[in-house]
């Protein structure tokens, strides 16, 4: 069978990748793709982008499935049209695809349903924005209501802080129509975790859970990012919770959207705060998987992907079950020089074989040392892989422990060259002293 993956990052790579094993599968196109999705067996990158474009590349390729990585095609519909052309695909509709393109719609939904979140107010007009934040004080949280590529949120740690953020948003209209209404919401302090699964509007099918690094330096200081780094299993996921954020989270979204007639299918993630005395919120909905979190989830998943995708378009997710390494994962971003606020792209990325060789030297048992180099933002030019957006590669480990697999992504993340790499040293760091406790 064909199949169809929409995205270019770390995420679709990771895709790519976990769906070329699959034996049922025999071509797998990637629109557009990158120098990583290039070098996998049996893919062939397309340069395409517009709904209508490959929604006739599907029906001429005879494409027995699609599957969509980022969150923008999802918000303007894809879903919606491949399905009124009759063609499979993976994700939820536009106006399920709200919990992620509106927090307003998300804020609502959770108030509406009793999904523990933050308190929060929707406002358009600054005025009434100011008075809010000057009547809760800080630190508190701003978000425009719409996407904005991650640039959306700021936590205010000052009233000023946040009163620049309204200004910047509601007056200045930084973000433009994304921005035009925001949700400024209570601070919540503790651990985040990203909570995934997968959804067929009645059934959900859980993934492995994760854990994001969102800020872009050491000991989460610096600006947000899209993620510097993740890891799987995410231990402050304990058992008892997992079943609390199913029955609490998880359960009731899935149900209230479909009292709502808006059923969910697709990706389902939900990035939550735990803190110390085990108090759970959800922070926000993406209607997608999360990148970098993909790609150590797709390193533990066993099943055939393709399988758990397909029972997923055919609202069955309650007879299959999935399969995951017991070892951890653990993805090290490496990011171009400038991001994330002006990436600067065609660095010449270098020693790529030998980092991946790297983390084999010295190990008595090389089949347990499993590294994989996920492209993000690099494209093939002259016969060089070169930088080509924001978060570059993502090098991801397996091991025994998260301590192992730490060890083996940065022992091949450190022999990687290109002008002006950033990376963060302590990814999994919270993980580690946890399971050493
Ligand atoms: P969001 O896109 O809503 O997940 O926000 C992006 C990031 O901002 C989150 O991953 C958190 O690190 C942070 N954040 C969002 N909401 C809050 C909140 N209410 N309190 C503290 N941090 C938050
Ligand atoms: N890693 C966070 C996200 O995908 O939104």
């Amino acid at each position: 069978m064909k199949i169809l993956i929409v995205g270019s990052g770390g995420r679709e790579h990771a895709f790519s990748w976990k769906i070329a094993q699959s034996p049922r599968v025999t071509k797998i196109f990637v629109a557009p793709g990158n120098a990583g999705t290039a070098q996998e067996p049996c893919v062939t990158n397309i340069n395409l982008s517009k709904i209508d474009d490959l929604v006739e590349f599907a029906q001429k390729e005879n494409i027995a499935l699609t599957v969509i990585g980022p969150e923008a095609p999802l918000a303007a519909g894809i879903v919606d049209a491949f399905q009124k052309a009759g063609l499979k695909i993976f994700g939820p509709t536009k106006a399920a695809a709200q919990l992620e393109s509106s927090k307003d719609f998300a804020k609502k939904f959770m108030q509406r349903y009793g999904i523990p979140t933050a308190d929060a107010q929707t406002f358009t007009r600054l005025d009434d924005a100011r008075a809010y934040i000057k009547k809760r004080g800080a630190p508190i949280v701003v978000k425009a209501d719409g996407l904005a590529a991650g640039k959306g949120v700021v936590v205010a740690q000052t009233v000023d802080e946040a009163f620049a953020a309204v200004d910047a948003m509601l007056a200045d209209n930084i973000l433009g129509e994304a921005g035009s209404r925001v949700v400024i919401e209570d601070f919540l302090d503790g651990e985040e975790a990203s909570f995934i699964v997968m959804a067929d509007g009645a059934h959900v099918l859980p993934m492995a859970t994760s854990q994001d690094h969102k800020r872009l330096c050491d000991h989460d200081e610096g600006p947000n990012t899209g993620g510097m780094g993740a890891y799987s299993p995410a231990p402050v996921v304990t058992p008892e919770l997992h079943a609390r954020i199913m029955r609490e989270v998880i359960t009731p979204t899935v149900q209230g959207m479909a009292a709502e007639g808006i059923r969910f299918t697709g990706f389902l993630y939900a990035g939550l705060m735990i803190d110390k005395n085990n108090n759970l919120k959800t922070l926000e909905f993406n209607c997608r998987m999360g990148d970098p979190e993909t790609q150590p989830i797709m390193m533990r998943l066993k099943s055939d992907f393709v399988d758990l995708i397909e029972h997923g378009i055919d609202g069955t997710l309650d007879q299959i079950e999935s399969e995951w390494d017991r070892r951890c994962a653990l993805g090290v971003v490496l990011a171009a020089k400038g991001y994330p606020q002006k990436p600067e792209t065609g660095a010449v990325i270098s020693r790529l074989e030998e980092a991946t060789e790297v983390a084999r030297e010295g190990k008595a048992d090389a089949e347990d040392v499993c590294v994989k180099i996920f492209h993000a933002g690099t494209k093939e030019e002259s016969g060089n892989v070169v930088v080509s957006g924001g978060r570059v590669l993502c090098v991801t480990a397996l091991g025994d422990s998260v301590r192992m697999a730490q060890k083996n992504a940065y022992a091949a993340a450190e022999k990687i060259c290109f002008d002006g790499k950033q990376m963060r040293h302590d990814i999994g760091n919270r993980a580690v002293a946890r399971s050493e406790k």
